[in-house]
């Protein structure tokens, strides 16, 4: 159930690719209320209109569960462009692919099943866009590791920064993932290889900007 506000800006906002409706509910069936892990319209457009401004040739996406953000992204590839993406869990490699072969986009998304940890050194492209999105106890092994194959002038982005508020708390909670999310906001703060900005849609996207 959408709030009136939300409600008014889908209403505003452009088409979404058709696939993503029937995406959101295949994955509410088959992975219950892990779906919520899913990008959803918001950050979906969002990622759709960014995608469509820089007209990527290539893309990293870090943990892309039933696929629905890699979709978004996928939408402003050049011709020739392709995703990566990458993902630890192969529960729902059926849903991804059939998701992608909806799309329209099986030549333009790459699956790879494994820990992005290891597969990000096996990468070996130079993107235009990197997505960070897995596992916000790793977010700083993520970005260290993709830094290097990011284009100057390229772009991370790093979903989840805000974590719920629970980042700018007074006392921020001492758990393993408010405490690598703090960690990863400083650290991407302080390096000067870079310029960044937190956009506060829904839970804080991190946009960063290879100098
Ligand atoms: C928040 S979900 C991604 C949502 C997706 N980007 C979307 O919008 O639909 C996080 C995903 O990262 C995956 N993941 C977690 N740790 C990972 C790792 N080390 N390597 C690759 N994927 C990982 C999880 O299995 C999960 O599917």
């Amino acid at each position: 159930m959408h709030s009136p506000l939300d409600s008014y800006l889908y209403d505003h906002a452009g088409e979404m690719p058709p696939v993503l409706e029937w995406l959101e509910s295949e994955t509410l069936k088959q992975a219950g209320h892990h779906s919520k892990m899913l990008a959803g319209p918001a950050l979906g457009r969002f990622l759709i209109e960014f995608s469509k401004l820089v007209a990527p040739q290539k893309i990293l996406e870090i943990g892309t569960f039933t696929g629905y953000s890699a979709i978004c992204l996928a939408q402003g590839l050049t011709s020739d462009g392709v995703l990566d993406a990458l993902e630890k869990d192969e529960r729902h490699a059926n849903l991804i692919n059939e998701s992608i072969e909806k799309a329209g986009l099986k030549s333009k998304i790459k699956i790879h099943f494994g820990d992005a940890k290891e597969l990000i050194p096996q990468m070996n492209k130079e993107y235009d866009i990197v997505f960070i999105d897995a596992n916000k106890r790793e977010y700083c092994s993520y970005y260290n590791l993709a830094f290097e194959l990011v284009k100057p002038g390229g772009y991370i982005l790093a979903d989840n920064v805000l974590w719920y508020g629970k980042v700018a708390e007074t006392t921020p909670p001492n758990d393993a993932q408010t405490q690598e999310i703090l960690r990863f906001n400083e650290m991407v703060k302080n390096d000067r290889r870079v310029s960044g900005f937190i956009l506060p849609l829904r839970d804080g996207l991190y946009i960063i900007r290879k100098l």
